[in-house]
């Protein structure tokens, strides 16, 4: 078949290295894609929110399925006008990804399925939420209900802090439109574990488990990013742990979108807190984690391609996935500055040299290729990922990978999985 992968992150560099190892794929193309996609895939620069550009280029190409990496074009309707266009596509329609698009939403829904969540309420207006944080004693955590790239939720220590969030977000407008309605949520201590699902509207299959590291540097400090790091499996995933998360949380959830009638196909991803109450969850997301996929899909020994059309058909029920035991764990370098401004086009090196370790890979995210070099061109810019025996063993081997690899102002932490020992 021909197959079309949108985005242009490492996420979407795993899955296009998923797909070549698929004998159902003739044909690749990424859009955008980055330098690493270029040496597996035809790279077609266009932005993934651009709809109308992505459905005409997939029908001029014979597209026969696409998938979706990142959640902006999925929360926009891009399953829902391919699918009206008569094309097979893997992902949420925009109804089940409001799951994700709007938190405020996907809070009512939780709570009307007795999901374990954080304590919280919704507001549109700031004098509301104002007075409901004077009425809180512990810390709180404000979220812009809308799609802010990652920087839409701030952990907040005290009340100030939150009352200083709330202006900025509901009156100074950070967010635009994505921070008019807002959550204000119980700050939940513990340990967060990411677990992703393939569900194809009915039939949920839960993959191997991850942890994400949110935080910008060593020892969870800093402000929190798309993630710096991640590892598979999490030693916290116990099954006593993962059937409550099942029985509780995955669920009641597929469930309470196929009676809102938004029955949910695609990736399901939810962000728990391991707290000393129980899972609890602290978001979800449409899609699959960046970089918990180049953690998990570093592992997979199966076809994804075949899991994944089994899930477009709903036939999930028949499929089951191999895995490599052995962990996996990926070391996101990204460009200094990130997650505020950064500068792009800096020469990366070392690239071969990495890859040429026992057990390693590197997944691209912001690169792209100029001539013969590759240089960055975005805030997280590779997922070095290894494999080992051990956590332990697979973190020095990515890091021995990771020290071989050279650009002007890298930024990565050294204490991915370290909480895993
Ligand atoms: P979200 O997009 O809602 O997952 O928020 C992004 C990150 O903010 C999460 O991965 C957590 O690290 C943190 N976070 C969100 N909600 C809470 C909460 N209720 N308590 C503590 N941390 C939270
Ligand atoms: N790594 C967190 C996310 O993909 O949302």
């Amino acid at each position: 078949m021909r197959l079309m992968i949108v985005g242009g992150g490492g996420r979407e560099h795993v899955l296009a290295e998923a797909a070549t190892r698929s004998p159902r794929v003739d044909h690749l193309i990424c859009a955008p894609g980055n330098a690493g996609t270029s040496a597996i895939a035809e790279n077609i620069t266009i932005d993934p929110t651009n709809i109308d550009g992505i459905i005409a280029t997939a029908k001029d190409h014979a597209v026969d399925l696409i998938i979706v990496g990142p959640e902006a074009p999925l929360c926009a309707g891009i399953v829902d006008r391919a699918a009206a266009e008569g094309l097979r596509i893997f992902g949420p329609t925009a109804a089940a990804a409001r799951i994700e698009g709007d938190k405020s939403y996907a809070k009512d829904l939780m709570r009307k399925c007795n999901i374990p969540t954080a304590e919280g309420r919704s507001f549109t207006r700031v004098a509301d939420a104002k007075r409901y944080v004077a009425t809180r004693d512990t810390p709180q955590v404000v979220k812009a209900s809308g799609l802010a790239a990652g920087k839409g939720v701030v952990v907040c220590d005290d009340p100030a802090d939150a009352l200083n969030v709330l202006d900025d977000m509901m009156v100074a407008q950070r967010f635009g439109e994505a921070g008019a309605t807002v959550v204000v949520e119980e700050r939940l201590r513990g340990t967060e574990l990411s677990v992703l699902a393939l569900v194809d509207g009915r039939t949920i299959y839960v993959l191997e488990t991850a942890q994400d590291h949110k935080a910008l540097n060593d020892g969870d400090q800093g402000p929190n990013t798309g993630g710096m790091g991640a590892f598979s499996p999490s030693p916290l995933a116990t099954p006593e742990v993962m059937h409550i998360i099942d029985g509780e949380i995955l669920v009641p959830i597929v469930d309470g979108l196929r009676t809102e009638g938004a029955p949910y196909r695609g990736v399901l991803y939810a962000g728990i807190m391991l707290t000393p109450g129980g899972p609890k969850v602290l978001e979800f997301n449409c899609r699959f984690g960046d970089p918990e996929a180049q953690a998990v899909l570093h592992r997979l020994r199966s076809d994804l391609i075949e899991a994944i059309e089994a899930t477009v058909d709903g036939r999930l029920d028949s499929v089951e996935l191999e895995w490599d035991p052995r962990p996996a764990l990926c070391v996101v370098m990204a460009s200094g500055g990130y997650p505020e401004a950064y500068e792009k086009g800096k020469l990366i090196t070392g690239l071969e040299d990495a890859t040429a370790l026992e057990d390693v890979k590197v997944y691209h995210a912001g690169t792209r290729r100029v001539e013969t070099d590759v240089v960055t061109n975005g805030g997280r810019v590779l997922g070095v990922t290894a494999s080992g025996d051990t956590i332990a063993q697979a973190r020095d081997r990515a890091y021995s990978a990771v020290d071989r690899i050279h650009f002007d102002n890298a930024h990565y932490r050294r204490d991915i999985g370290q909480p895993a020992e």
